[in-house]
């Protein structure tokens, strides 16, 4: 059984993906141990414990530094024991102690086909408003691992999404979601947990 760590700092929709793809079996051999947010007002946390899952804050504003709310989140993911720990819209730079401590074991889900629209500065609708810009016909999703760069280590999946002439960056980055973040997540997590990733 895979023990999954979901780190959120939103709505959540990507873990409710992950939730209900356990739940119907499409994810399979899967269990998420527990759900860290950041912000304590993330709806996924409360996503999470409809669910049934231990739900878990570590703010930035509760430490002196940056390198104490670090450690606190590191520590907070071993306490869970995981096997994959899996970024689901967390808005937190991931600290070097972190991918040293579980190396290949983050995965990350990004809304656009990297290396498009990705990087510093590329993140919630930004990324859908710089697609929009260039005038792309298609963008979409991809998960990726973690490494020490932002949204730079090895891909593992990638789904294509039409952008449709009349596009807003809001009914993009839905159709991006709906389309491609809410499929390309759960399946690359039951590929890690069923030795085909
Ligand atoms: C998603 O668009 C995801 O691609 C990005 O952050 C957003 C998170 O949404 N990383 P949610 O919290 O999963 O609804």
């Amino acid at each position: 059984m895979l023990r999954v760590l979901v780190c959120v700092s939103g709505g959540g929709t990507n873990l409710q993906a992950i939730i209900d793809g356990i739940q119907k079996g499409t994810i399979r051999n899967t269990e998420v141990v527990r759900v860290l947010s950041n912000n304590q007002n993330a709806y996924a946390l409360e996503r999470a414990k409809k669910a049934g899952i231990e739900a878990v804050c570590v703010s930035p504003k509760d430490y002196e530094s940056r390198e104490e709310f670090n450690k606190a989140l590191l520590e907070s993911v071993r306490a869970a024991k995981p096997d994959l720990i899996v970024l689901a819209g967390f808005l937190v730079a991931i600290p070097s102690i972190m991918t040293a401590a579980y190396p290949n074991k983050i995965i990350n889900i990004h809304p656009s086909l990297i290396p498009s629209f990705c990087g510093k500065g590329f993140y919630g609708l930004k990324v859908h408003e710089a697609a929009l810009a260039r005038g792309v016909k298609y963008t979409g999703a991809t998960v990726h691992y973690v490494d020490d760069g932002t949204d730079t280590g090895p891909i593992i999946l990638q789904k294509p999404v039409e952008v449709l002439p009349d596009d807003t960056p809001e009914v993009l980055q839905k159709r991006v979601m709906e389309q491609a973040e809410w499929t390309i997540l759960p399946k690359a997590i039951d590929m890690l947990a069923n030795g085909k990733g």
